[in-house]
């Protein structure tokens, strides 16, 4: 067991703190938003991710997490060191290290002994050498250290489960020690454990993020040809995956990929290729194939109804995806503002996104259920497909509908029987 620190406690950090306490470690929780620290002392979670609160609550009552905004109370006993800040996107597109940056020039200045920095934020290839600098600049005592990237795979909506039963865990150091360390802390986790250089590593997270991406619009290019040709793509990602050279994930056809990671990831990737004399033309097709499907979306509801000018459209789902309040590039954001820039009226409904939501969007009415979304509604759009909304009363929803028209950016509903109820129903590549 050790004493370690994490820095930056959102998505990841929050989930890497309290999954490593659970582990019997004493973690350091470091963030400089007060208000947060605050609230995560008194059991206020400041996100959405399931089963995340019960074990916060618990570690924190153990006394396995401390939560802190003190750069010398967190790294001062800490032999590990965890960045886990965001890496927004800059300007063109490159990752924004300025948080990394800081994190590091904090960590060097309160170190009171040899530490092994980990990190665990997206960073791009040469990122490990960047924070060395950034120690050393900073540093106020001699004292030794070594930097160790360790990309996260977690995914949001099933953080937890991810963090406690990883695929693998890559480690990229110059120093097989404090590679060693590190892995120690993953030890009781049965997974491979693959360490590398730092560059590979970092590498190895950006283009595992790219792939899945690439899945994504590769399926959503299929479906477009499906729904030309009179295929369903549904049927044909099933069929697909039955090849175990395939697999089945990552085969979703509908409104595209969203989130913090994806659409930061790619890009940072296709930047990266770009600046070192590469010609990424994959990358950028998987992003223009992503941003197209939201437009195909808004289109099959424009069709569906002759015009937009007026019409109310019910948005059915919020968050870039199921089981998170994360609305970070959530495809919504960009159907609601091309719904409304064709005149339509938006109202909608997320069973737990509806707070975040309004930062992102304007003029939108937010209903308390899916009924009360449907009432008057001329169309009901699925952009996330909760599990709820899968199971809903479909004939009460018609019958309090203006015009029974669904349009299913997630494929959620068999078309047949939607049809068979009655309803206008459009969904991707099907
Ligand atoms: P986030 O925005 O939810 O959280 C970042 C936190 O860092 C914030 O609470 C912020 O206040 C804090 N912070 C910023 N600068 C700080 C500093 N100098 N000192 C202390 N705290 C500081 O970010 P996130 O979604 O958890 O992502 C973090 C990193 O992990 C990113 O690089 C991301 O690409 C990567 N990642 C994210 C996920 C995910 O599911 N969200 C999964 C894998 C990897
Ligand atoms: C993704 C990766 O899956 C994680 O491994 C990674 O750690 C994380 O990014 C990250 O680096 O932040 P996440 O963004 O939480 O995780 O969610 P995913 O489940 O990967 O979904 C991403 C987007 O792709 C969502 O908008 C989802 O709706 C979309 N998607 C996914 C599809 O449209 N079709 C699919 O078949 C799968």
């Amino acid at each position: 067991m050790m004493d370690i620190c994490v820095i930056g406690i959102g998505y990841v950090g929050l989930v890497t703190s309290t999954c490593f306490a659970d582990l019997g470690n004493k973690v350091f929780c470091l963030d400089t938003n007060e208000e947060k620290i605050e609230a995560l002392k008194k059991g206020i979670l400041p996100i959405f991710e399931p089963g995340l609160e019960e074990l916060v609550v618990r570690n924190y009552q153990s006394s396995r997490l401390v939560f802190t905004t003190d750069y010398d109370e967190a790294v001062g006993q800490a032999g590990v060191v965890l960045i886990a800040v965001g890496t927004p996107s800059g300007k063109e597109g490159e990752a924004d290290l300025h948080y990394v940056e800081a994190a590091a020039a904090g960590v060097a200045r309160s170190m009171t002994k040899p530490v092994v920095v980990v990190n665990k934020s997206t960073v791009p290839i040469g990122s490990g050498d960047f924070v060395v600098n950034v120690i050393r600049k900073n540093l106020t005592k001699d004292l030794d250290f070594a930097v160790v990237s360790n990309p996260e795979f977690l995914r949001e909506g099933s953080a937890v489960y991810d963090f406690m039963n990883p695929d693998r865990v890559v480690l990229g150091a110059t120093d097989r020690a404090a590679a060693d360390t590190v892995a120690e802390l993953y030890s009781s986790l049965k997974c491979p454990v693959l360490i590398t250089d730092l560059r590979t590593a970092e590498m190895i997270k950006y283009a595992s993020n790219a792939f899945l991406a690439t899945r994504v619009s590769f399926i959503n290019e299929i479906s477009r040809i499906c729904e030309r040709l009179g295929a369903d793509v549904k049927q044909v990602a099933l069929g697909m995956g039955y090849d175990r050279r395939i697999g089945h994930a990552f085969l979703d056809a509908g409104l595209g990929w969203g989130g913090s990671c994806f659409p930061k990831d790619v890009k940072a990737l296709e930047h990266m290729g770009a600046m070192n004399g590469c010609h990424p033309q994959l990358l950028r097709a998987v992003m223009e194939i992503n941003k197209d499907q939201r437009r195909h979306l808004v289109q099959k509801v424009r069709e569906a109804l002759g015009t937009l000018q007026d019409r109310k459209i019910g948005v059915l789902g919020l968050s870039f995806k199921p089981n998170t309040d994360d609305m970070r590039e959530a495809p919504s954001i960009e159907v609601v503002h091309l719904l409304q820039h064709e005149g339509a009226v938006v109202k909608a409904y997320d069973p737990v996104a509806q707070a975040v939501a309004n930062h992102y969007l304007t003029g939108v009415e937010y209903c308390q259920n899916p009924y009360e979304l449907a009432r008057g509604a001329d169309a009901l759009v699925v952009v996330t497909e909760w599990n709820e909304f899968k199971r809903l009363d479909m004939s009460r929803i018609k019958s309090i509908m203006r015009q029974p028209v669904v349009v299913d950016g997630r494929n959620i509903y068999d078309p047949a029987v939607m049809r068979q109820q009655g309803f206008v129903y459009l969904s991707m590549g099907r």
